[in-house]
């Protein structure tokens, strides 16, 4: 039933607390980042939210950029009660068409979600392909890259 009437689009200033809500519960675990109100203001234009009919927010995904040709995929995140109704693979494909458009030539992350990335069309690449994720991250939370299991994802983006 949900999933007829969701839609994903850019996210608006007033979507900020939900969507840092949604991002942040999963950082206590590890899963994701936590982000800052800060953060999102700033980088806003760079967020897409799946928004239900009631105007609500199921999941989010940004973009982090590292270079004019190369992007993270960041803040991955959907609602519990969604989970397994492909929207996780929707939001993937929403920053992936995001990022293609801005005309970057990469797309990478770093997840636990193996399967889902690889069947998005993502391939395991080593971390040190991306030497300023880690100098980045070493100042905010060297967490993310000491995770052993966590894994780095990239995927080759073409112009459309
Ligand atoms: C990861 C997450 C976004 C996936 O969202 P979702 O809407 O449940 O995913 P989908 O329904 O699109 O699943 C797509 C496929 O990936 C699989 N999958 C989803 N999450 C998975 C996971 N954590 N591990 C293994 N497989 C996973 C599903 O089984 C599904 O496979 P199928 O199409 O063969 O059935 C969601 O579980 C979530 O919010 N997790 C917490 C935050 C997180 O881990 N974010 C990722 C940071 S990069």
């Amino acid at each position: 039933m949900i999933h007829l009437s969701t839609r994903i689009v850019p996210a608006h200033e007033t979507d900020i607390p939900q969507l840092l809500s949604l991002n942040n519960r999963y950082a206590e675990s590890g899963l994701t980042l936590a982000r800052t109100p800060e953060f999102a203001a700033n980088h806003l234009s760079d967020y897409r939210v799946l928004r239900d009919a009631q105007g609500g927010i199921l999941g989010c995904v940004a973009l982090d950029e590292y270079s004019p040709s190369v992007v993270e995929l960041i803040s991955l995140a959907v609602d519990e009660d969604a989970h397994g109704l492909g929207y996780g693979r929707q939001l993937i494909q929403a920053a992936v068409d995001l990022a293609t458009a801005r005309g970057y030539k990469e797309l990478f992350a770093v997840s636990y979600s193996d399967e889902l990335f690889l069947s998005a069309g993502f391939e395991r690449a080593p971390l040190d392909t991306y030497p300023e994720k880690i100098s980045r991250y070493l100042k905010v939370d060297k967490t993310e890259i000491e995770v052993g299991q966590k894994h780095c994802f990239a995927r080759k983006l073409t112009a459309p």
